[in-house]
């Protein structure tokens, strides 16, 4: 074991929606890294959690008629879930909301109120007088000041791109009861950012940031930090801030105590020493690998929290970029909003992890998940190259050696070349240059599949008396083939399990000083790796355009502080207005030849003869209806249905059958009488 001692964290996922393939990048990203430094033997733990609290979380467990814990527990054991299959192994996963978590975020609260960095006042903010709860921008919705455009939040606009007060929106209305806000005053507590503007400057151009994200931390800094608000109002599903009752502290507060939580969790299971890696003194490394929006928080209010709370700052921040599918954003109508859980369904997750793999950098640029590349890179670079030394070198060693290996190393430079590579590989994988490393090891690959051409073993094989030479050929391509496998295990671990089992050897170190197999015996070849197949992909892109009716169902939102767009469980009034509800005389019922449901209507509704299909023969005979009065919707758009033309909807009541009431008014209405 070396003395490096690494905590690396992932950005925690909100507990409120499935872990989808942009998620991936992050997690596998980070993954990659974390199994490459155990592999070089460093004491490398990786944590991460749910992330839990929230008004979209609450929201979401009320409509579901569940509490916002059990809602947690059921996302939590899913995304572990999916995680584990990926390959993604945590030292530990945990949740914000966790006593760990209260006790952190109590604590830094409490030494940043007492060194006199957080302050409070009164603001006046949008309340929803139906839910008696206030509304942050994004729960809000109206007419965009600037443009007229309708359904735009309450911070900007879609359409043209203002950005206004939710005060500003013409006809504002609550995305959650429909009403209308109303403005009302509440004391919040603030962070006092600016007090770490200095210590900012300082550690943003540290060298902890990769340069366009400092450079972006620049210009934050220059226009002046502003007062953070760290409490919401109850209700809230949170933590209450331990001095002020009835204030919780807002979810991005607590988020990333969470990274501390979760690790103070694993050194109670471990018997781990958290100062160790916590302390102001640390010697520890710390590293956070986040996506590129959420930079703001972890470069500046994180340090900054961490600071003022006599804690040590983060080693380094590795941002990523977003994930684009096709070359374009996931889309839920496209089937290219892939959830893992639909992927694993269909596909070996190891494909994906080495795609990423060769596509990621040390850099913020989004990667495209191009179905057809992936297709192409994993058949030709796994399968075509690396598993294919192992295919056509294994059946002689098993047919003529008795699967045992040569006793000596007929080509000792090769061999030498491909250990040498380890230095230049290690680099990439340690600055995150995963894309390079995946270059360098095919490059490799290449090198061993031309020395299998050039020997020719299944020529050799053929001739007499020259088993030495096969022999040593194909001992010296396993060997090759053993040295990829160890370089690609960060990337690929569940493939390099099984190759070294075929090798017959325990789990690979990273090979500063590997000696060949010489003299060993191997098991018998398996295939370790199939050929991305075609129709798979089409069933991933299907199902996920199933999903879409699923999970719009469901309310499913991906990031809610930021992107959360909820389906309106109520209509608004004005919606109701436009209905014009009339009474309407039957002058006429009649059968439809071939339909065993419609009764044809001919109604009166005042000023026109209309004509109605009403699925409602199951309760109704023709001659009972005629003369009766009933209630219609008269200005719904003519349907051309199979057996004619609807020009209107009949209401009725009851679950269907014989069970099926038309709404007959009371006595005294006549036809054409307008109803609201
Ligand atoms: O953006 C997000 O998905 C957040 N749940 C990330 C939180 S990271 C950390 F701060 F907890
Ligand atoms: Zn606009």
């Amino acid at each position: 074991m070396s003395d490096r001692k690494i905590l690396v964290t992932s950005a925690l996922p909100y507990a409120n929606g499935p872990i989808h393939l942009g998620h991936l990048v992050e997690y596998i990203q980070t993954d990659i890294w974390v199994r490459f430094q155990k592999q070089r033997g460093n004491h490398c733990y990786f944590v991460c959690a749910d992330d839990t609290h929230g008004t979209p979380i609450m929201l979401k467990a009320d409509r579901e008629g569940i509490t916002p814990e059990q809602l947690i527990a059921q996302v939590g054991i899913e995304h572990l879930a999916d995680f584990t299959e990926f390959g993604v192994v945590f030292d530990n996963y945990h949740s914000t909301h966790s006593e760990e978590n209260r006790l952190f975020s109590s604590l830094i609260y409490e030494r940043l109120r007492d060194a006199g960095h957080i302050s409070s006042r009164t603001i006046t903010q949008a309340f929803d007088p139906i839910k008696n709860m206030f509304l942050s921008d994004r729960f809000i919705k109206g007419e965009c000041p600037k443009c007229g455009a309708h359904d735009q939040y309450g911070d900007s606009c879609e359409a043209c791109g203002a950005t206004y007060a939710p005060t500003e929106l013409k006809n504002a209305v609550s995305t959650i009861s429909g009403a209308k806000p109303v403005d009302k005053d509440s004391v919040h507590y603030f962070f006092n950012l600016a007090d770490f503007n200095e210590m900012l400057s300082d550690w943003t151009s540290a060298g902890h940031l990769q340069p366009e994200v400092r450079n972006k931390l620049a210009e934050w800094l220059e226009s002046g930090l502003q007062q953070w608000d760290i409490s919401r109002d109850a209700p809230y599903f949170g933590f209450e801030i331990p001095d002020a009752p009835g204030k919780y502290f807002y979810v991005w507060l607590d988020a990333p105590i969470g990274y501390m939580a979760s690790f103070k969790n694993l050194c109670t299971k471990k018997e781990l020493d958290f100062d160790e890696y916590w302390a102001l003194d640390s010697t520890a490394e710390l590293y956070h690998f986040i996506g590129k929006d959420i930079i703001y928080f972890h470069a500046l209010f994180w340090p900054a929290m961490l600071s003022g709370a006599q804690f040590r700052t983060p080693t380094a921040i590795f941002a990523h970029g977003f994930l684009t599918v096709n070359g374009e954003k996931m889309s839920k109508s496209r089937g290219t909003f892939i959830t893992a859980r639909t992927y694993l369904d269909h596909l070996n997750p190891e494909y994906l992890r080495y795609y990423f793999a060769a596509k990621l950098s040390a850099g913020v640029d989004d990667i495209d998940l191009n179905f057809d590349d992936f297709s192409q890179r994993v058949n030709s670079d796994l399968v075509g190259k690396v598993v294919n030394i192992a295919s056509r070198c294994s059946g002689f060693i098993s047919k003529r050696f008795a699967n045992t290996l040569s006793a000596t190393c007929s080509e000792p430079l090769l061999f030498q070349d491909f250990i040498n590579a380890n230095k230049q590989i290690a680099e990439f994988y340690e600055t995150r240059e995963f894309g390079k490393a995946m270059r360098e090891i095919m490059a490799l690959a290449d090198k061993a599949n031309q020395y299998i051409d050039e020997k020719k073993p299944w020529l050799i094989a053929k001739q007499e008396g020259n088993d030495t030479e096969l022999h040593a050929v194909c001992s010296m391509g396993i060997n090759l083939f053993r040295l990829l496998t160890v370089f690609l295990k960060p990337v690929i671990p569940e493939l390099v399990k099984e190759a070294e089992h075929f090798l017959n050897i325990d789990s690979q170190a990273w090979p500063v000083a590997a000696q060949p197999l010489l003299n060993h015996i191997i098991n018998d070849f398996k295939p370790l790796m199939t050929r991305v197949e075609a129709d798979k992909i089409a069933a991933i892109v299907e199902a996920s355009k199933e999903n879409l009716e699923k999970t719009a169902a469901q309310h499913t939102q991906i990031a809610p502080e930021k992107k959360f767009e909820p389906i309106a469980d109520t209509i608004e009034f004005e919606d109701f207005a436009k209905l014009d509800l009339r009474i309407a005389k039957i002058i006429k019922a009649e059968s439809i030849e071939g339909s065993d449901k419609l009764l044809q209507l001919t109604v009166d509704i005042g000023d026109e003869i209309r004509t109605i299909l009403a699925g409602i023969k199951s309760a109704y005979a023709p001659e009972d209806l005629e003369g009766k009065l009933t209630l219609v919707i008269a200005n719904l758009a003519p349907r051309k249905m199979r057996f004619g033309n609807s020009e209107g909807m009949v209401l009725a009541a009851g679950s269907g059958g014989k069970d099926i009431w038309i709404l007959s008014p009371d006595e005294g209405a006549t036809a054409g009488m307008r109803v609201k």
